[in-house]
């Protein structure tokens, strides 16, 4: 069967990922959070105390960008790939508000969307890949044969964070989630390098309105228009 490249990009905290481990599974194809490896520079960055919430040494960072090495491996258990850090599985670590809080100002450095993009545009090559972000449909993947982008409110979306950080056992509330989904959305979609924008060609999903089965049944039958 044709194997395509399926690109899902949008705010944070809309479902993308979700949407993308159902889609990969169904098709048997490799599932890529590429948010996961922003995290993991950002998080590589705050060990080294580059990045504070006030503060960001851009220059150490990328005079340092040789020494991070990114890895998904793939935890049948869980099913799906876990990133690890030079050779330390930093899944957990990458996931807390403290990273959240940092890892736009990160993102916004070109330097590391250059390293990053490369390793996702290896990563797809063979095409047989769902991609989540803020930049496939646009910069990652401009060709990809199907875009997604997705939305949802603020509130549905800083709900459904929350939910997952406490669910995981973290003290936070939940006008710190919701201040930091906005204060991400507000960096992401205003900096120069690769801003998310919807691609002119991409397919808007709102997540408000439907249910994680219709999402999905709208997607599926994107995908088969392709395949
Ligand atoms: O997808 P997730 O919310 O985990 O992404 C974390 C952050 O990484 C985003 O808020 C954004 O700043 C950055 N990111 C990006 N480009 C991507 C994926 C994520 O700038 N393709």
């Amino acid at each position: 069967m044709k194997r395509i490249t399926i690109a899902i990009d949008g705010f944070s905290s809309t479902g993308k990922s979700t949407l993308a481990k159902q889609l990969a599974k169904k098709l048997g194809y490799v599932y890529v959070d590429t948010g996961a490896m922003y995290r993991a520079v950002t998080y590589f960055a705050m060990q080294n105390n580059w990045v504070t919430e006030n503060t960001l040494d851009k220059n150490s960072l990328i005079n340092h960008l040789d020494e991070v090495h990114l890895k998904f491996h793939f935890n049948e258990a869980l099913g799906f790939a876990e990133m690890f850090l030079n050779g330390v599985n930093v899944e957990q670590e990458i996931r807390t508000l403290e990273v959240s809080q940092n890892v736009s100002r990160v993102a916004e450095i070109s330097e590391v969307r250059a390293k990053l993009v490369q390793q996702q545009q290896e990563m797809g090559r063979n095409k047989g890949v769902v991609m989540d972000g803020r930049d496939i449909g646009t910069v990652v993947f401009p060709n990809a044969e199907l875009k997604i982008f997705m939305t949802a409110s603020a509130e549905t979306r800083a709900e459904r964070r929350f939910n997952e950080l406490i669910e995981k056992g973290q003290h936070v509330t939940f006008e710190d989630v919701l201040e930091n989904v906005q204060q991400r959305d507000y960096i992401d979609t205003h900096r120069d390098d690769s801003p998310l924008v919807q691609a002119a060609d991409a397919v808007v999903v709102d997540n408000s309105t439907l249910s994680k089965e219709e999402q999905f049944d709208v997607v599926l039958n994107l995908v088969n228009q392709y395949l």
